[in-house]
């Protein structure tokens, strides 16, 4: 068993490295009405004014929703490297921007009319804590809107990439493994109701969209190959994985250079009863 501390701590040092890889790889990824993930969040809260992005990372959410109008924005992260970035985003400048964690808000009351977030509370420990942190800083009627991770859609190259990641795992010393990250309740409806009900949140509203990687194979490794498990391989393993990948691709890559690429990802919108 992980301790909390420890899986902190390396989420701390993969985006000390790496301080905006969601965004990189998730920014460009679209959803069926052609919309991106961060915007689809977006969407779910269009009217709040007060709003909070929990696991902000490096503003790319948040400076989509400064284009509202009036709004007061607020953002959170356990990781300075990732809030630094946020930090030079010209839109963001009003931004209350913040180091911490989700367990422990540094905010009043009542001080927001809505949370989002954006593929990080499925990273979260003491999940318990953290619902009751957004109870309490959410106004009554406050909306809790989350996109989390789905998995592969499969047939593509992203379902290729997670059977050969899984294999260099497996042959990977312990030393080079990731610590098991967050709580699994959240990646299911059921699982996220459990959490967030006793909290005060009505019951959660789920839907699940595939949003589409595709593009040149260098675009899609690069967004695939931003998952946590990689960041604590040697360099010699990484290599090893993106010739395979390159390699396992080939039979799936169209004439005009686009390998098809997908990732399921769950939009959780519920509200404070
Ligand atoms: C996968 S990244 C997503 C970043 C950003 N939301 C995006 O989608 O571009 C997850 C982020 O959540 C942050 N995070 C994870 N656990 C956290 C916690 N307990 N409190 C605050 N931030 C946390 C990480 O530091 C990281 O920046």
């Amino acid at each position: 068993m992980t301790t909390i501390a420890a899986q902190e701590a390396f989420l701390q040092a993969f985006h000390a490295e790496r301080p905006a890889v969601t965004a990189e790889a998730f920014g460009g990824g679209r959803a069926p009405d052609g919309r991106s993930s961060y915007q689809l969040l977006c969407d779910r809260v269009a009217g709040r004014r007060r709003v909070l992005d929990l696991g902000c990372g490096d503003g790319l959410l948040l400076e989509l929703l400064a284009r509202e109008e009036g709004r007061r924005l607020a953002g959170l992260d356990l990781s300075p490297q990732s809030l630094a970035l946020a930090r030079r985003r010209p839109a963001l400048s009003g931004a209350a921007l913040a180091k911490g964690r989700a367990q422990t808000l540094p905010f009043a009351d009542d001080s927001f009319d809505a949370c989002v977030s954006h593929m990080a509370l499925m990273l979260m420990g003491e999940i318990e804590q953290v619902a009751a942190e957004v109870a309490r800083v959410l106004s009554p009627g406050g909306v809790l809107a989350c996109v989390l991770g789905g998995g592969a859609v499969g047939g593509e190259a992203y379902e290729r990439f997670l059977g050969l990641l899984r294999r260099t795992v497996e042959e990977a010393p312990a030393s080079q493994r990731i610590p098991a990250l967050g709580d699994r309740r959240t990646r299911s409806r059921e699982g996220l109701d459990e959490v967030l009900a006793p909290a005060g949140f009505a019951a959660v509203d789920w839907e699940t969209v595939p949003l589409d990687l595709s593009g040149p194979v260098a675009q899609v490794w690069a967004a695939v190959s931003g998952l946590y498990d990689l960041g604590p391989l040697d360099r010699a393993a990484v290599e090893r994985l993106r010739t395979a990948f390159l390699a396992e691709v080939r039979d799936i890559t169209a004439p005009d250079g686009t390998v098809p690429c997908a990732f399921r990802i769950h939009v959780a919108t519920t509200r404070m009863r």
